[in-house]
């Protein structure tokens, strides 16, 4: 056999693992969409929660958020918002205070940290400085927005005590010229909830995470190995053997902001730290007790961020010093992947693998905990 023969074969056997194990899950577990959650879900609960905001240079957005917050159907005697800036230098806390002036029938707290180090550093500021005795303390970012009835519905799923975190599903605004973030959306939202079905998801969103306050602080706050605030904290919950699930009732608009490039890749850095740590640091708080179901899931969820992007690299590469050795296979092939990225959906999975192939390199400088904006 030639060279590029071997490499040929070397190539088109990685390039079927990497398409072929995402397909073959996202087949498995679609179905699982339609099972029933096997939770004690109470419409009529209504515990008392924390909604806790972060803020960094937030000026353009926060008075829409608090509104959005204020718009809530919930009892106003059983919320309690929480914002806290880090050293904002566009004026964002002062817009709060006057907001919170006017509307002085919500209890709204201010916590202003002296100089940034990050969103979560903030968010354990605000665990560690104030004794959160509400049920539930919820995370939210800013440009997030909820419909009126959101909280209810979150809420509902406490009512048993087995879920320790709950997320929603995340849809694009404004995506009339970004499909490919449409698309990312619905394939992701339906493995989610797909997973959450089954038993928990490994992956949640910032733009609504909701935790049984008590766990927080049982775990100590939030790790701060990785710079994010929600598919890490309710991965902990997880594998200590509660509920974190993604549901399919509750469904957050977020618009899609200007860098969108260089928040992808943050964003990938994070989970890339995510699937490595989380596991052991579970391990040395001595809570590790997950249920096999969850630990399948994350399985599959670790190959598929930590190791599968890889093999999309280097099959690309042994084609094309393949097609260079004078391979038509080589380069037939070459030019078919090209062609695909006309395709959508296929053109979203590439990218999202060369965000995760940067993020895991870009790791070894910077974490991003802190990151521009
Ligand atoms: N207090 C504080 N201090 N808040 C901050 C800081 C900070 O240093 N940096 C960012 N924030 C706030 C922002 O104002 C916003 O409300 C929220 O944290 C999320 O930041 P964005 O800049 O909107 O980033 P994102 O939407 O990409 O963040 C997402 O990814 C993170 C993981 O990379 C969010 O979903 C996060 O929740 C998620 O953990
Ligand atoms: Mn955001």
């Amino acid at each position: 056999m030639s060279l590029f023969t071997v490499l040929d074969i070397a190539s088109i056997i990685l390039t079927t693992i990497h398409f072929g194990t995402p397909l073959a899950y996202y087949l498995y577990i679609k179905r699982y969409l339609d099972k029933p959650w096997s939770i004690d879900v109470d419409d009529n609960y209504e515990p008392r929660v924390t909604i806790i905001v972060p803020t960094y240079n937030e000026a353009r957005l926060i008075e829409k958020k608090l509104d959005n917050l204020y718009q809530q159907n919930y009892s106003r005697n059983k919320l309690e918002i929480i914002v806290v800036d880090s050293a904002s230098s566009d004026g964002t806390p002062e817009l709060i205070k006057k907001w919170a002036e006017k509307h002085p029938d919500i209890d709204l707290n201010l916590v202003e940290e002296p100089v940034r180090r990050g969103m979560v550093p903030a968010l354990n500021y605000v665990l560690k400085n104030f004794k959160i005795d509400s049920e539930i303390t919820i995370f939210t970012d800013v440009d997030a927005f909820w419909e009126p009835d959101t909280l209810k519905r979150i809420a509902r799923y406490f009512a048993d005590p087995k879920v320790g975190a709950v997320t929603a599903s995340i849809v694009p605004e404004n995506t009339s010229g970004d499909f490919l973030e449409s698309s990312y959306r619905s394939y992701y939202n339906v493995l989610r909830v797909a997973e959450s079905k089954i038993h928990s998801t490994a992956v949640h969103n910032g733009a609504l995470v909701a935790f049984r306050t008590e766990l927080l602080y049982k775990i100590g706050g939030l790790p701060e190995y990785t710079g994010n605030n929600d598919s890490t904290p309710a991965s902990i919950v997880a594998f200590m053997g509660y509920r974190a699930i993604q549901v399919d009732d509750v469904v957050v608009k977020e618009p899609v902001r200007r860098d969108q490039l260089r928040r992808k890749i943050r964003r990938a850095q994070h989970l890339v730290l995510h699937f490595l740590k989380t596991k052991r640091y579970v391990k040395k708080l001595g809570l590790y007790n997950p249920d096999e179901k969850f630990e399948n899931i994350w399985r599959v969820e670790w190959w598929l961020h930590i190791a599968n992007p890889w093999l999309l690299l280097i099959a690309l590469t042994l084609f094309i010093v393949s097609a260079l050795y004078g391979s038509i296979i080589a380069l037939v092939l070459l030019g078919t992947g090209l062609a695909l990225l006309t395709l959508k959906h296929y053109k979203t999975w590439v990218l999202q693998q060369l965000y995760l192939i940067t993020g895991t390199v870009r790791n070894l400088w910077t974490k991003e905990i802190a990151w521009s904006k």
